[in-house]
């Protein structure tokens, strides 16, 4: 079993650290700590239960975690992989107490990252039942969640904050759009910005939903109106003259 691991692991997953390893030393401490023993079994395991088939490269790296580009049955996907070490205890504990969703849940500071991606893959999965533009949930296996691909064989959509004067005003139209599609959701964003929405075939897609909580969470007021007033600066940058008020009456918060 241990040798049929290795096997996989070196044929699926470490070629793609090898390469890099000969390119750049740099570059290859900042994925430390993202594969350690336990996120290789994870991967293991998805990639054996056939969710993911290769793992190509990193589409970004982040300070709690990293997202690949992956090769599925039916073609690319996005892989996030939160990293289980540097992780603020207390900082995510606030996002998951008080919702009754995760009421039952025992937390540990082992646990709270398995937690916290799941509530990513919750939350993704809340919002696409409601409609809004995310990309699709696949799968959560650990601290591994894997989504829809956004993008094409040669580049990841762009980010919002990249492209905001080149897209028309129509995709400003549409992101107020999804975010009445989100307060429909009953779900605060909670980091909504230029930096967690893709562009893509002028298409507004919302991403990074972990710490969305449900309305009635004791923090989402206060999430809430910064979603709002982060929005009001990208929507007026976007040449859309809106003001708070105005957005907040589009939104039908009550
Ligand atoms: N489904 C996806 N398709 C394509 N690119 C993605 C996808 N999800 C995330 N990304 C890329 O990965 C980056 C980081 O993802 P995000 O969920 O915002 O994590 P964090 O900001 O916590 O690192 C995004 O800015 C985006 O460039
Ligand atoms: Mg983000």
């Amino acid at each position: 079993m241990r040798k049929e691991i290795d096997e996989y692991l070196y044929e699926k997953i470490i070629p793609y650290r090898e390469e890099r390893r000969e390119k750049d030393m740099d570059d290859r401490k900042a994925y430390g700590g993202v594969f350690d023993k336990r996120t290789l079994l994870a991967f293991y395991k998805l990639l054996k239960k056939g969710v993911i088939e290769e793992v190509e490269f990193p589409i970004s790296t982040g300070k709690e975690g990293d997202v690949f580009r992956a090769i599925g049955k039916e073609g690319f996907l996005a892989v996030k992989v939160y990293r289980m070490s540097t992780i603020n205890y207390k900082g995510l504990s606030r996002f998951i107490d008080g919702d009754d969703r995760f009421a039952h849940i025992h937390k540990t500071r082992d646990t709270i990252v398995l937690i916290w991606a799941r509530k990513e893959f919750r939350n993704l999965s809340d919002y696409y039942r409601s409609n809004v533009n995310v990309p699709k949930p696949v799968a959560i296996w650990k601290n591994i969640l894997v989504m829809e691909y956004i993008g094409d064989e040669s580049i990841p959509a762009p980010l919002l904050k990249n492209v905001m004067e080149d897209v028309s005003k129509e995709v400003g139209y549409c992101i107020i759009e999804e975010m009445r599609k989100m307060m429909k959701a009953k779900l605060v964003h909670g980091d909504l910005s230029e930096y967690n929405i893709l562009v893509w075939e002028e298409k507004p897609y919302i991403i990074d939903v972990a710490q969305a909580v449900p309305v009635d969470h004791p923090m989402a007021d206060e999430l809430l109106v910064r979603d709002i007033k982060n929005m009001v600066r990208v929507l007026n940058k976007m040449g859309i003259r809106i003001e708070e008020r105005e957005l907040v009456k589009e939104l039908e918060v009550i």
